[in-house]
């Protein structure tokens, strides 16, 4: 069998295979955070294609922390139960539940992705952002608030309380997202940190923030879980957060019980060149492995069930993470593990749509 369709273990947790649904926003609550049946719906589809894990979009830990107002959040207790439904479809699909929790920081309260660009303003539901200092992310983008001492402070419990109701609503896997220019990697980056406490600086109080939330998830995910962290391994521009930065901090999540790095880059300023192009991010995933030592996902333009084989058996990453390719077909896994001339990969209750000779997949905690 081809190491895609072996199973994983991360933390405590046995995934199926070693496909994970990127995490990806769909801008589609009410409001307030809630998730909906679309939720459920649109997660549940994508375990039943096969995937091993599917990761929910970013999920704000605090109110001002979404991206969007049309974003998910677990603030409240309250948002528990719609969760529990969604980690319900995703194991009823056969996959393992992951949850990405996030703060937007000063990249919050922005229009859904091509609505518009810049700081949604207050009439249409927006706020007022936070970031490490009062540094705006770019044109139209209002000038953040710089969190005090006892907001960081703040920060940190609500990624705590949001990693306890995530573990209540039953997800395996929890997330933090510290890319992609939100506010731990902001807190990360040179680029939106000019703080002059000990948050800013040198590399180890820049670390601080995302390393104390680490620490503080930890506390409430059990060893029976997994915890990963998403990072940005470059901010993509010279003077910004670096590949070797990253693979510093990775040495040290290797010692805060971080069970899988998940790795990602840019998204820290507009203008960045982005060496984009297919497995561009590769690279980075393959030297964070060797030198933490940790498990590592890769992500970014991985397309073709090839392409993500030859990841797993050059030993450049441990999981590998499709985003729109699985938008494109759900069914990605089942149809690379037929062009892969694997026979194992069909949901049981579809067997009878299959090729002849197709086996039904082994399912999460089956
Ligand atoms: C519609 C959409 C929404 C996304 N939302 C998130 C998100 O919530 N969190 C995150 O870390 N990345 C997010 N991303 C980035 C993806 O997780 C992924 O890293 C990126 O799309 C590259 O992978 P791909 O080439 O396989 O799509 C999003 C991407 C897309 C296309």
């Amino acid at each position: 069998m081809t190491r895609l369709f072996e199973p994983l273990s991360v933390g405590g947790v046995r995934l199926p295979n070693r496909i994970a649904v990127s995490p990806m926003c769909t801008y589609s609550s009410p409001g307030e955070g809630r998730a909906v049946d679309f939720h459920m719906v649109h997660l549940g589809a994508l375990a039943m294609g096969g995937a091993g894990l599917v990761v929910q979009e970013a999920t704000g830990v605090l109110p001002e922390g979404r991206i969007t107002p049309a974003c998910l959040g677990i603030w409240s207790d309250e948002h528990v139960p719609a969760f529990a439904r969604i980690v319900n479809a995703i194991h009823a699909g056969g996959a393992a539940a992951g949850i990405q929790l996030a703060h937007a920081g000063r990249k919050a309260s922005t229009w859904p992705f091509g609505a518009g660009v810049g700081t949604m303003p207050a009439d249409r539901g927006g706020w007022g952002p936070v970031g490490p200092s009062a540094v705006s992310f770019g044109p139209g983008h209002l000038e953040p608030h710089a969190l005090e001492a006892s907001e960081i402070e703040s920060v940190v419990r609500a990624f705590r309380e949001a990693a306890r109701r995530a573990v209540q609503a039953g997800y395996d896997v929890v997330e933090v997202h510290a890319a992609h220019g939100y506010l731990l990697h902001q807190f990360l980056s040179p680029l939106a940190n000019h703080r002059t406490d000990s948050y800013g600086g040198a590399f180890e109080a820049r670390s601080r923030l995302v390393l104390e939330v680490v620490r503080a998830v930890r506390e409430v995910v059990p060893t029976s879980k997994a915890l990963l962290v998403r990072v940005s391994a470059t901010d993509w521009v010279e003077g910004g957060w670096s590949l070797e930065e990253t693979a510093r901090l990775a040495k040290i999540f290797a010692t805060e019980g971080v069970d899988l790095v998940d790795v990602s880059s840019g998204g820290m300023v507009p203008d960045a060149k982005v060496a984009i192009g297919p497995l561009y991010q590769v690279p980075f995933s393959e030297r964070i492995r060797r030198e933490s030592g940790l498990p590592v996902g890769a992500v970014g333009m991985v397309t073709t069930p090839i392409q993500a084989r030859e990841i797993l058996s050059n030993d450049q990453a441990d999981l590998v993470f499709l985003g729109r390719a699985l938008l494109q077909d759900p069914y990605w896994p089942v149809h690379a593990a037929q062009a892969l001339g694997e026979q194992g990969q069909w949901p049981p209750t579809h067997l009878r749509g299959a090729p002849a000779g197709a086996v039904a997949r082994r399912a999460f905690g089956a």
